[in-house]
């Protein structure tokens, strides 16, 4: 597996489209790259993890959060359909990045808002999609064509865990950390019935976006400050890797936003 990372080159809270992003909360700039310099250097390091980099673009402060360019899955590469118009000119940067390496490139329709791996997570061999309050639920059946394989739905219902990857994080095939207080009373069924081993994240780790880590093998990647949740995975033979990402949480984002897995291409292609 390969990660895909994008420089915070013109990263910056230039709109406001998530409780966490206010304009007159600015990042610092130099601290916000030495912040993801961190988290570069640790996935290359300590997890092992080549990364790869997209070119960051003028105007488009939020591509650095590359887990929403889209999902890849075998030789297709799904490109979201983002929900806001401020993040839209993303999307041919990201195609045109599989495209030339020879990935598929899958579209849904594009009334299906779709944010790729920050809505869509695997445990295991199960598909998780958070909907609501970015991706679409039509989506979800759009990308289970494409992936041939069901897709368990969540609702997501806290402006805060906007995002699926802020709420729950897979820790291999049948375990999972997850924020109780950001899924409707289903999607807790759901996750209950499905995943053995459930991990709940007390509010205040959440919201220093603990369920937003890197899980590679036993090594979990996430923001500093989660002490609880930092035991209870070293309790179960984890080794946690902390690194400030407080700049990036200005923006909604931390550890798991900032990169997109890329799996090992299936078949000839590989
Ligand atoms: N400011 C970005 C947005 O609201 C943050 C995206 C965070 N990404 C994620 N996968 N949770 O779209």
């Amino acid at each position: 597996m390969r990660l895909l990372m994008c420089l915070p080159l013109y990263y910056g809270i230039e709109y406001e489209i998530n409780p966490w992003m206010s304009r007159s909360r600015q990042c610092q700039p130099e601290l916000a790259k030495e912040q993801w310099r961190g988290l570069y250097r640790l996935v290359q390091d300590q997890l092992d993890v080549e990364v790869v980099l997209v070119e960051p673009r003028q105007g488009l402060p939020d591509m650095v959060f590359t887990a929403n360019a889209g999902l890849v899955w075998q030789n297709n590469f799904i490109a979201s359909n983002f929900r806001y118009e401020v993040r839209q000119g993303e999307k041919p940067h990201f195609e045109n990045w599989f495209q030339v390496r020879g990935y598929e490139i899958r579209r849904i329709p594009e009334e299906s808002i779709f944010e790729g791996e920050g809505d869509l997570l695997m445990c295991g061999d199960l598909f998780f999609a958070g909907y609501h309050i970015r991706t679409d639920i039509l989506s979800h059946q759009k990308t289970a064509e494409i992936v041939q394989r069901e897709i368990l739905s969540l609702e997501l219902t806290n402006e805060w865990f906007y995002h699926l990857d802020t709420c729950f994080c897979p820790l291999g095939n049948d375990r999972a950390l997850f924020y109780p207080g950001a899924f409707d009373s289903y999607a807790l069924k759901v996750l209950e019935d499905r995943i053995p081993t459930l991990i709940p994240v007390q509010e205040g780790e959440a919201k220093r976006f603990a369920c937003n880590a890197i899980v590679v093998g036993n090594n979990v990647v996430m923001n500093d400050g989660c002490p609880a949740v930092r035991s209870r995975l070293e309790e179960l033979g984890y080794s946690v890797f902390e690194t400030p990402l407080s700049e990036f949480i200005k923006a909604g984002g931390s550890a798991k936003c900032l990169v997109l897995k890329i799996p090992d291409k299936e078949g000839p292609r590989a």
